[in-house]
């Protein structure tokens, strides 16, 4: 693994703001919660890629319950720190979720754009129920209403890399979430 002290990748971090550490602990929480709110029921988790494929994989692993997985690939309009809300879908679905309870699990939700598209767009394929659940959420950010269902953490308005999370597709391979340098993507 990755180690911060060393890797040149951080260098482009201004500070470290949440640690592989708390990462987990804050995982093993959630993954509690669901395995008691899912008892008993169909459970689909779609991984929203690339950037929630980290956090997917350890959240899944937390989840005491014989679920399924799917993979949705998407692509939202926009510059390379904002979406627009127009969503393009790169990859669908495998198979259908009619009657499926149905987890999304994203990595951010930062406007609400994305999410909001996605719920409407999975709900009206016939799910049972659509649950959000995402690492981290700025809420400061929003433009359209959406409360996600599980929240890893609360950030402020701040870009930030890591876990997953990317700039122009790079530090998805850091084991922490940082914050970016702002010279590195304004320069
Ligand atoms: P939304 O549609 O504005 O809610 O944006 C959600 C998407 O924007 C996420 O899935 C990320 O791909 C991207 N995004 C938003 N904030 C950040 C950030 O701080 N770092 C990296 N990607 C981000
Ligand atoms: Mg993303």
């Amino acid at each position: 693994m990755l180690n911060a002290a060393q890797s040149p990748l951080y260098r482009d971090l201004e500070r470290i703001l949440l640690t592989r550490e708390q990462i987990r602990r804050r995982i093993d929480e959630i993954g509690e919660a669901l395995t008691r709110d899912f008892q008993g029921k169909d459970l689909v988790c779609v991984c929203i890629l690339k950037g929630a494929a980290p956090f997917f994989s350890d959240m899944i692993r937390a989840i005491d319950l014989p679920l399924r997985v799917d993979f949705m690939s998407i692509s939202s309009y926009g510059s390379a720190t904002k979406s627009s809300g127009v969503v393009r879908i790169l990859k669908d679905l495998d198979r259908d979720i009619v009657g499926q309870h149905v987890l999304i699990i994203e990595d951010i939700v930062d406007s609400g754009l994305t999410l909001s598209f996605l719920k409407q767009n999975l709900l009206a394929r016939g799910a049972a129920s659509l649950s959000v659940c995402t690492l981290l959420d700025k809420p400061g950010r929003r433009k359209v209403a959406l409360t996600p269902d599980y929240c890893g953490f609360e950030i402020e308005d701040a870009f930030v890399v890591g876990y997953g999370l990317d700039y122009a597709e790079r530090y998805r391979n850091l084991p922490d979430i940082g914050v970016l340098k702002p010279e590195v993507y304004t320069s």
